[in-house]
């Protein structure tokens, strides 16, 4: 089952940790580029927090009775004007504690914020994910998310 948090202290200390974890597997592939800022971890509560109550903006948890096991964060984006489609939905965070991975979790948080970006007539649903995280992208690909924008990098 998939909720819509209001904002509270125990739910922010919940995804906080879970964010902690989450910042922990990135890490473990190996990116350089997801070392953290001094402060980050109170950025990331504001982000978050502005997730909450918000039209444009999706914060899910999902719960396992009445603990929750897992969030989603999403939020809509306007493109530059010169395109016909003016709005882009985004999912920037999905995760799903490890006991309880593979039984359908991600995939009922992902089709919930899909029927949310539905609602809002956003046509067009974008994720992004390390080429490095098989797990990541096994699971997008199975929800029929595709390669459409390849971003490279270069060290200089
Ligand atoms: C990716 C993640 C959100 C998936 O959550 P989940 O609850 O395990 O996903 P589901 O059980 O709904 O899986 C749906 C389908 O995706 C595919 N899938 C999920 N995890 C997979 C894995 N590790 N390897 C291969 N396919 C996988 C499967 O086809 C699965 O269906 P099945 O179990 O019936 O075969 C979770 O593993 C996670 O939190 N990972 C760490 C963070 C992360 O990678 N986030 C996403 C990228 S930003």
């Amino acid at each position: 089952m998939t909720d819509r948090p209001t904002a509270s202290s125990f739910w922010l200390a919940v995804a906080t940790l879970w964010w902690r974890e989450l910042v922990g597997f990135h890490e473990a592939l190996g990116g350089q580029d997801f070392r953290l800022a001094p402060g980050a971890e109170a950025r990331w509560r504001t982000y978050l927090q502005g997730h909450i109550g918000r039209r444009s903006k999706l914060c899910l948890v999902a719960l396992a009775g009445p603990q929750p096991v897992g969030f989603l964060l999403g939020s809509v984006q306007a493109r530059a004007g010169i395109f016909m489609e003016r709005e882009v939905g985004e999912i920037s965070d999905v995760y799903v504690q490890a006991p309880f991975r593979r039984k359908g979790v991600g995939k009922a948080l992902v089709d919930a914020a899909l029927e949310w970006f539905e609602d809002r007539r956003v046509g067009r649903v974008r994720i992004r994910t390390d080429a490095r995280n098989t797990m990541g992208v096994e699971f997008w690909k199975t929800l029929g998310f595709q390669t459409a924008v390849l971003t490279m990098d270069r060290l200089t």
